[in-house]
Parts: C-alpha cells; structure tokens; sequence
C-alpha cells in the first residue's frame, strides 16, 4: 500500500506528481504529501496533509516552481493518519526527503541507535530511520545518493519501495524496492518512477521493470539500474498497452460504476486467443492436488475456481487465505500445483505464501491483472487478465476476469488429463464466449435494485445465501456490501443455514438468495432455504435465471450453465453494494480504512 511518484524533466513537476497521486490514491489515502527542490543546497520545499488529496491540494497555493519532486499518498501502518506521520519524511537539515511503502521491519533497533547518534525524530513513522540512515550514509559516501541508498537497503529489513532525493541534485531522484512495486516511466527529456504504471500513463507508455533489491537513478535524461553491490543491471524495457483514457472515469459518476459496465469487454478481452489453449507451459498430469491461494475478492474467485477445476479436470483443489496458508506449515511438494490469483500482483499475504510454496518444491501458477508485478514474475507462468486498470478499491471487473481465468484452468486440465471430450470443450467454449452478451443484459435489467436499495438502506444487516457455486458468490456479495456501505453483511451456504446463522433472521431482515439454475437439483433445495428464512420475517431478493415465485422481490438473470452463473449473479450484487453506498453517503471509490493493492501482510 502507499503510493508514490517521482518526477523529473523540463517541466513544473506539480502536475505530474498531483495527477499521479490522483491515480494511486487507490493504494491508500489516509495522508498525501509533496517535497520540491527549490534551490540548490537550501532545504526542500515540503507540504503533507492528514487525509485525501484534496487536502493537500487546498494548502498547494504559491507552489515555488520546480521541475522535479517526489509524492506519497500513504495509507497508514506505524504511526497514526497525521500530518506529521504523512510522508515525505526529512533529515535534520531539511534537505533530504524520503518517501517509502512497505514496512521497515527493524526500525525500533535503528531508531534507538541513530537517537543515539544525535539524529531528532519527529514523527511515528518506521519511515523516519530510512531518511536518518541515508543522511549518515551521503556523508560516508561523499554526497552520492545512489550509493548511500544501496548501503541503506543492506541495513533495513522488511519491505519497501524508497524514493529519495537532496537539494544539492535537484533533477537526481534515487529509487529501490524490495518486495514492494516500483516502475519507471521513460519519458522525453523527463523521466518517471510510480508504484504504478497508472501513475504516468498520460505522459509515456514505455516503463522498465525492476526487480528485488534493485536501486535506480532517474534524471531528465537518465536512468540507471543497479544491483545493491552496485553493478549496473539491464533492466527489462516494455511498453504498456493500458490506454491512459482507461485510467479516467469517463463520464460515470465512480470509477467503480464504470468499472461494473465494462465487464463484458473485460470478459471478452480476457477470453481472446483462448480458446485453443492456454499456453502455460505446464505439465498437469504430474500433479496430484491444487491449491489456489489469493485475499480477498480474488479468494472468491478461487473458491468458484474449485467448482470448475473439480468437476472439468478432476483433480482435488484446496482453496486458501494466502494470509493463513504458510503459518500452518501445510503438506505440499513437487506434486503439487498451486495457482496464486492477485489483482494486482504485489499483494504481499500472497506474495509470501507463493515463495512458501516455491521453497517447498511446488509449481506456481498465477493469475494476474497487471503486468511485470512481482508475483507475476516470480511465478512459473502467468495467465493473464485483462481488465485493464481497475482504479475503485472494491473490485469489480477483476473479479469477472479472475474467474474467467479459473474456467479456462479448468478447461485446460480437463482437457489435458482428458476428462473433457471435443464436444464437452466445444460447448464450454461456446458458453464462455456467450458470457460478455449476457452481463450486457444484466446490465440492462439492473434499474430495480436502485429502488430497492433504498428501501433497506437503513437495514442492520443483510445476509447472502447462496448454494454450488451460488455459496462464494454469496461471500463476494456480502464483502462488497460490507467495504462500501460499512454495513454488517455475511455470505451462507443455503444449507448451513439451519445450523446457526438462522438465529440471525429477524422480521424485516434483507436476505438476498442466488438461484441456482432452475434445471440443478439445488433449486428446490435453495427455494426451501428461502421459505425457511421467510416464514421467520426475512424479506428475501432472489436472483434467478427462471421466474422463481417464492421472494419478495425477483431480479431475473439469463439463463447459463450453473457452474457459470457466477459471471451473471455477481453483477446484481456489485451494483446493490454500490447502490448502497451512494444511498448511505459513502465515498464510493474510496472507502475507509482500505487500500486496493495490500503490500504489507
Ligand atoms: C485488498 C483489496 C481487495 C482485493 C485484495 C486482494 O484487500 O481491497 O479488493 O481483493 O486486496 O488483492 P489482489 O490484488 O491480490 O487481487
């Protein structure tokens, strides 16, 4: 989490580094702040405010004029959301700036000793030593920033993306990560470095990827990449396919609205060239299980992936908390598959379980959004979404891409162990192909829920029942209600509700209930759950491929393999969520308290 930029070039560096915070306040907004070389060896103009953008941006008046700078928007860990505790930090002269994501694991020992050593902190923040240290290490190293920086990363322990820079360079900005992102943007006569390609995509689409423990320069004219021992490395060049429009919210009032509708060309973009294969390089008749490992949304997405590589490729899928699977020290080897999914690539709780695997001999697999992000590149293949950007923090159409992902997984394997026939693949192909058409119609029937939501905006809680692969949907439901309108929300099983959660009903409890397809032996299942919750007072909002005549209210979707549904019912529930949010007066792309891209675990 944190975003950051640094900019250098020809031009007043303001804009950039504001329009680039814009673009990574995603990653967290808790505080923003900016440091400017204004002359040389006088100390940095610095400005940093608790809390949005915004706040920054309204005390940004007579801005000295400066063609280079570094930013942060910080999303809190050591240290409360305050003006102090927000980045950048300063050394004791004022003239050294430093701006991090990550977190500095040994911080409380090197605070202690650069005390001791006379150095005068002003803030919580593990941030602050970082600063300290490189202030003592210029004076070793005679002023060179670069070579201060790589003996820093030998010092600190943890993770972290560093961007420095000491009025006496002005157009010098020192970068280096380790296992958090860091990207630079090569422009003409400026150059970039972002968390994220976002961050620059309006000024150049050519970015070098670089890797861990890696420390870069950037001057308008230069970059150079080195390895802490100080040897240059040839950082891997790319250009970037994003079009900078899709970082912008068009016309939608959110980006997480926008988000929504452009699912079916997500799905569509996500399946192009698939359909004969994907390519992965991996040999799957030698593993005996899978497991999937991935937070959050992308979790859910695993737990659909379950259903689909189960019963296409017949293989046993464990789906894990990336953020609970290495502490328990599980049973896996070289016979085993595990598929990482991650939006965003850098998710550090996933991150780490993938590197547990790895270590013990597995092979890995990963689903990502973003291109060159670490676990992308630390993986044995990667299958790709392709979202494009996904700026709202509650996710959306990575969600729909993530499980076009775990259908095609399943697929291939399927096909590869040879428990699907042509026709069977055919078919699946077919449907897949026909899914952007069809969330294109939920889209259009999508009107009631506005009305709906209203009428429980107020509600205390609203529970999601679902059945197959109606359960994780449910879950995905209750998560997104629950990180934009802060209310309580939970996901069941339709068939755990006897054994509990029942309790929770009350008269005039919203319970929202995914049909399974009218043609599974679970409809009948499901519509005795629905009875159940309603003979108790729950007034129940079914979603359903078929005209189910036993809830309150109906919101019809059209009608897809079960194991597919999820494509189509998840969509109804994103945009309750997000009705809701709007109704409750919640900051829809920003809700409180989180981040999109979770960097520390
Ligand atoms: C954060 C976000 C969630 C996301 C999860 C995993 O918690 O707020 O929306 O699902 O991280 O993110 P990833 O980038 O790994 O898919």
């Amino acid at each position: 989490m944190c975003g950051i930029i640094g900019y250098t070039g020809k031009n007043s560096a303001l804009a950039p580094l504001i329009d680039g915070l814009r673009k990574l306040e995603y990653r967290g907004y808790d505080s923003a702040g900016i440091a400017l070389p204004v002359e040389i060896g006088q100390p940095l103009y610095i400005e940093k405010r608790a809390g949005k953008l915004k706040n920054l941006e309204d005390v940004l008046i007579n801005t000295p004029n400066s063609t280079s700078g570094i930013g942060h928007t910080r999303w809190a860990t050591h240290g409360g959301p305050t003006d102090t505790n927000a980045h950048p930090h300063l050394d004791n002269e004022g003239k050294l700036a430093v701006i991090h994501n990550g977190i500095i694991e040994n911080y409380v020992q090197l605070r202690a000793e650069l005390e001791k050593r006379g150095h005068k902190f002003k803030s919580e923040t593990d941030t602050e030593s970082v600063v300290h240290l490189l202030s003592d290490a210029r004076k070793e190293h005679n002023g060179d920033l670069a070579a201060s920086m790589r003996s820093v990363c030998k010092q600190i322990k943890g993770s972290f993306t560093l961007l420095a820079m000491h009025s006496d360079a002005p157009a010098h900005i020192v970068g280096a990560r380790r296992n958090s992102p860091l990207v630079v943007g090569i422009g003409k006569g400026e150059n970039f470095l972002a968390s994220d390609v976002a961050a620059f995509i309006s000024h150049t689409k050519i970015a070098l990827e670089l890797g861990q423990d890696e420390v870069v320069e950037i001057t308008p004219s230069s970059v150079v990449v080195t390895d802490l021992s100080g040897q240059i490395v040839n950082a891997k060049q790319y250009e970037i396919s994003w079009d900078a429009s899709a970082a912008e919210r068009g016309g939608f009032s959110h980006f997480m609205l926008k988000e929504i509708y452009e699912q079916p060309k997500a799905i569509a973009d996500t399946l192009i060239g698939r359909a004969d294969g994907l390519n992965l390089n991996i040999k799957f008749k030698k593993f005996e299980k899978i497991v999937i490992i991935a937070c959050g949304t992308a979790y859910n997405a695993g737990l659909v992936g379950k259903y689909a590589i189960e019963k296409w490729g017949q293989i046993p899928v464990d789906v894990e908390l990336a953020s609970e699977y290495r502490y328990r020290e599980p049973s896996l080897n070289k016979k085993t598959l595990v598929i990482a999914i991650s939006q965003s690539g850098e998710t550090m709780d996933t991150l780490m379980a993938l590197r547990y695997a790895k270590s013990k001999g597995a092979t890995i697999l990963s689903v990502c959004n973003t291109n060159g992000s670490t676990i992308g590149r630390e993986s044995d293949s990667t299958l790709y979404t392709h979202a494009g950007p996904e700026i709202a923090v509650a996710s959306t159409k990575a969600f729909a891409t993530q499980l076009i992902a775990m259908y095609l997984i399943g697929l291939e394997i399927g096909k590869k162990l040879g428990h699907l026939n042509k026709n069977q693949v055919i078919s699946i192909n077919e449907q897949l192909t026909q899914l952007p058409a069809k969330v294109e119609q939920v889209l259009e029937t999508v009107e009631p829920l506005r009305e709906l939501t209203r009428k429980f905006k107020d509600a205390q809680s609203i529970l999601f029942l679902g059945r197959h692969v109606g359960y994780p949907t449910a879950l995905e439901g209750a998560l997104k209600l629950k990180e934009l309108a802060y209310m309580h929300a939970e996901g069941f099983a339709g068939g755990e509700l006897k054994h509990g959660p029942i309790a929770l009903i009350d008269k005039g409890t919203p319970v929202v209930a995914i049909m399974p397809t009218q043609d599974s032996v679970l409809a009948e299942k499901m519509a005795s759950n629905i009875q159940e919750v309603r003979a108790r007072g729950a007034v129940v909002i079914a979603i359903s491929e078929f005209d189910f005549a036993g809830a309150d209210h109906l919101i019809r979707i059209p009608n897809v393999d079960l194991l597919l549904q999820p494509i189509l019912s998840v969509v109804p529930l994103q945009v309750l969520a997000y009705e809701m949010a709007v109704a409750r007066g919640n900051d829809v792309d920003q809700p409180r308290n989180l981040a999109k891209s979770v960097t520390v675990e």
